[in-house]
């Protein structure tokens, strides 16, 4: 089993290189092989995705990604910025199902900003769709406006668009994981104003019909994000547009209380996948140690489960996780008083011990 390893930039490789510590600790036969990836790449080779990147990532079963990004790309040109590579890599490679489990560790009920009652035992599955929405819709660009409230002057504009099958593909994917659950799904939309999301309510209604066993809710997206603070628990499975599930997963994270721990994986139809931590390059704290590595080891654990069909390995790795954190280890992201502070290092060590 082949995997791409691409730490990318900020703390990337210091995370990276410690959920590789942890594969490596595993008795699984995993051959792995490093690229550059985003600004680190862009610095290399001139781009954020090089052609090399790009056919490593393609001739891998699965791709171990870290992170993507520094203020200082800014200001360059958008196709040669650090967050291309990512949305590079889920377009060549079709990773249109996004999974983005929010999951509160009983250990970390404390590090919520909402009250413990609300988020103890949280456990809600965002999916959300990867590769199509305003990010991918064309036309897009900047032109002279000739309609609208000013005529004449410079605008900018997106395109939002979802084709049938483009929605069929990722409901049948939120009924088939709600299976698995608690056989319920909330399908997130904005079908009061937007057209391409009554549609998507029609596209998913009608697929939840193949589905009776499973219940279906609507919700517009501005109450799903008021009642994702108001009674988070209410939800399970939440499926969304590429747009909306940007804005919610990050929201759900951080009803964790520690966006340092969640993992994400985005899968094509050949099961395919793309894993990283669902937080970011964080250059404020790069090269200082302190990272929490547990998002990206989680993330090892469910590419071990999705891409690679290693059940009894992601679960070993996903109770070693709970044991450092029982054993009180907490990098300063999840820290609160009592704990034993750690270094992004110390807490890969941690976890291969408990391995
Ligand atoms: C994410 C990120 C990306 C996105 C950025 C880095 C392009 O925010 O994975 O949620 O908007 O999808
Ligand atoms: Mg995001």
């Amino acid at each position: 089993m082949k995997i791409a390893v691409l730490p990318g930039d900020g703390i990337g490789t210091e995370i990276v290189a410690q959920a590789v510590r942890v594969l490596k600790a595993l008795e699984v036969p995993l051959e792995m092989e490093t690229a550059l990836v985003g600004g680190a790449a862009y610095e290399a080779h001139g781009h954020p995705l090089p052609e090399s990147t790009l056919k490593l990532a393609k001739e891998a079963d699965a791709i171990l990604f870290g992170a993507v990004g520094d203020w200082k790309y800014d200001k360059l040109e958008r196709a040669l910025r650090p967050e291309q590579a990512i949305l590079g890599l889920r377009k060549h490679l079709g990773l249109f199902a996004n999974f983005r489990p929010a999951i509160c560790y009983e250990q970390l009920v404390g590090a919520s900003s909402l009250k413990p009652e609300l988020i103890a035992g949280l456990d809600i599955l965002i999916i959300r769709e990867l590769t199509g929405d305003i990010y991918f819709g064309q036309p897009r660009g900047r032109r002279t406006a000739v309609d609208g409230h000013f005529p004449g002057a410079e605008e900018a504009f997106d395109t939002m668009r979802y084709s049938r099958p483009e929605i069929e593909r990722i409901a049948h994917v939120a009924f088939q994981a709600a299976r698995k659950r608690s056989k319920r799904v909330t399908s997130v939309d904005k079908a009061n104003v937007l057209e391409t999301f009554q549609f998507w309510k029609d596209v998913v209604t009608e697929v939840g019909q193949q589905y009776p066993d499973v219940e279906l809710d609507h919700m517009y997206v501005d109450n799903a994000a008021m009642q994702l603070v108001r009674a988070p628990k209410k939800f399970d499975v939440v499926v969304t547009g590429n747009m909306f599930g940007d804005i919610l997963s990050d929201e759900a994270a951080m009803l964790t209380g520690s966006i340092g721990m969640l993992p994400s994986a985005s899968l094509n139809s050949s099961n395919q996948g793309l894993y990283e931590p669902s937080h970011g390059s964080a250059p404020d704290i790069a090269g200082k140690g302190i990272a929490n590595p547990l998002a990206t080891i989680l993330s090892a654990a469910m590419m071990l489960r999705f891409s690679l069909n290693q059940e009894v390995a992601a679960q070993r790795i996903e109770a070693a996780v709970q044991k450092v954190l029982q054993q009180g280890l907490r990098t300063g992201d999840i820290y609160s008083e009592g704990c034993t502070r750690v270094s992004t290092e110390e807490m890969g060590s941690a976890v291969v011990k408990a391995l």
